[in-house]
């Protein structure tokens, strides 16, 4: 039960499901693919946690369940990222649970979500639970309801912000490595995070996601961008092609069947569907500037430029990123990464005079290693899975990383919460 509305309507057994539960839990929409880390004191509240797993509305959501509570977890962060959603059982008394919580808090990524399952029904722990950052506060015992309930209410309120993070990726010039930037990015935020992404091919033409990850598709972003009033969260699971664990691609047709001539808006419902759906989008542009390429870099949270180092790529570059912070003058400007540099014989523009008139620091340069990425594209896998080891991984690593907002995984920045909790404990001195 909640604070807010379920304090004084505990159920007396965590397992069972009453008349009035089924009947709220049917109202309910389905969680998205969001990842979900439980630390539970008591089986009375593992065991309701593990049944809202198995419910049909968290079928997509990845649930685990840790016995031991915020001491293990925070043992556990300290070498792992923390997903979409933290559930933290604990007995400690209210002060006690404040401090545990800001210790926490130190490890923890600041866009993860914390919901504390708490012993004790105390409104002023409450009030300061939620002005610290913490999504909620149930009180024990808990039944399974409760549980879909305000995972539910966190995710799935329609009036809520979309959970998903957009990020587009497009080329300076045709052939420069966008698309593959973009897939490899992509595959490194699934794969490090174990966060849910979804790869959206923008190329409907000569898309090469559906080569890169190996994937032959039926139907794919076709389908939803020619039927926009069908896209919804369960239309658009039907195009999604499972490409790793936490990894779907939303595929080009890349036939010439048809001509791709859209609206500006034509992809605003299968966007925003798909931030719906899951925690990270990305979104894989042509090089094109179309009316709706460009109102799809305008809405975009980030915009990545991958640019090789010669003349046209400079000229291109700064039109466009002059462009978008014209455009966008309250979001930070599109991040740049120079690819293919050093090109054996080929006359270069150096990374300090290529970024010079741009006003904007590379945030990765990658090197032209026609090996590895040749065998990648060959074999259809990613680079990861060629060779984990060459530095070109590393970076790409670091590029997904950065896109997320997280630091280096093992010196964490401090989270929203624990900056909150600081300084409510300053204010009580
Ligand atoms: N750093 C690199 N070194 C060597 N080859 C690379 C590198 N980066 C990309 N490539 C190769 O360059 C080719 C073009 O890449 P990709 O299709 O990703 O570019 P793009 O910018 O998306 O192109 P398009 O304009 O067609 O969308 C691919 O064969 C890819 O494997
Ligand atoms: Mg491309």
């Amino acid at each position: 039960m909640t604070m807010s509305n379920l304090a004084y309507d505990a159920p007396v057994d965590g397992g069972d499901t009453s008349q009035q539960d089924i009947a709220a839990m049917q109202a309910l929409r389905p969680v998205p693919r969001i990842s979900i880390q439980a630390f539970c004191e008591t089986e009375g509240v593992a065991s309701p946690v593990r049944l809202a797993g198995d419910d049909r509305r968290m079928a997509k959501a990845h649930l685990k369940v840790h016995m031991g509570g915020i001491a293990t977890a925070i043992e556990f962060y300290q070498s792992a990222p923390t997903p979409n959603l933290i559930l933290l059982e604990s007995r400690s008394e209210p002060k006690q649970l404040l401090e545990q919580l800001a210790q926490l808090s130190e490890y923890c990524d600041p866009s993860s979500k914390v919901v504390v399952i708490g012993h004790y029904n105390d409104v002023g722990l409450y009030r300061e639970l939620i002005r610290s950052g913490i999504s909620e506060y149930v009180i024990a015992p808990v039944s399974m309801t409760d549980i879909v309930s305000v995972v539910s209410s966190i995710f799935v309120d329609p009036e809520a912000e979309p959970i998903g993070r957009s990020i587009a990726f497009i080329g300076a010039k045709g052939g420069v490595g966008s698309s593959t930037i973009a897939h490899n990015v992509a595959w490194a935020m699934s794969s490090l995070f174990k966060s849910e992404v979804v790869v959206a091919d923008l190329d409907l033409a000569f898309g090469t996601a559906n080569i890169n990850f190996d994937q032959d598709p039926a139907q794919g972003i076709a389908e939803a961008v020619f039927s926009p009033e069908r896209v919804d969260e369960v239309y658009l699971d039907r195009l999604l092609a499972q490409c790793a664990e936490h990894l779907s691609l939303l595929a080009a047709p890349s036939t010439l069947e048809r001509v791709y001539d859209f609206d500006p808006d034509a992809f605003s419902q299968l966007i925003d569907t798909a931030q719906r759906s899951a925690p990270l989008l990305v979104l894989d542009v042509p090089h094109i500037w179309s009316g709706w390429s460009k109102s799809i870099l305008v809405k975009a949270d980030e915009v990545v430029i991958t640019a090789t180092p010669e003349l046209a790529n400079l000229r291109n570059t700064k039109n466009m990123v002059d462009m978008l912070k014209r455009l966008r003058p309250n979001d930070p400007p599109p991040r740049l990464v120079i690819n293919q540099a050093g090109v054996p014989k080929r006359p270069e523009i150096g990374p300090t005079d290529f970024s010079e008139p741009l006003g904007i620091t590379p945030m990765a340069v990658i090197q032209f290693e026609p090996l590895l990425f040749g065998n990648a594209a060959n074999n259809g896998r990613m680079l990861g899975e060629m060779d984990a080891k060459s530095p070109i991984v590393g970076i790409i690593d670091e590029i997904a990383h950065v896109l997320t907002g997280r630091s280096e995984i093992k010196i964490k920045k401090k989270a929203g919460l624990g900056s909150l909790l600081g300084k409510l404990s300053r204010n009580k001195k």
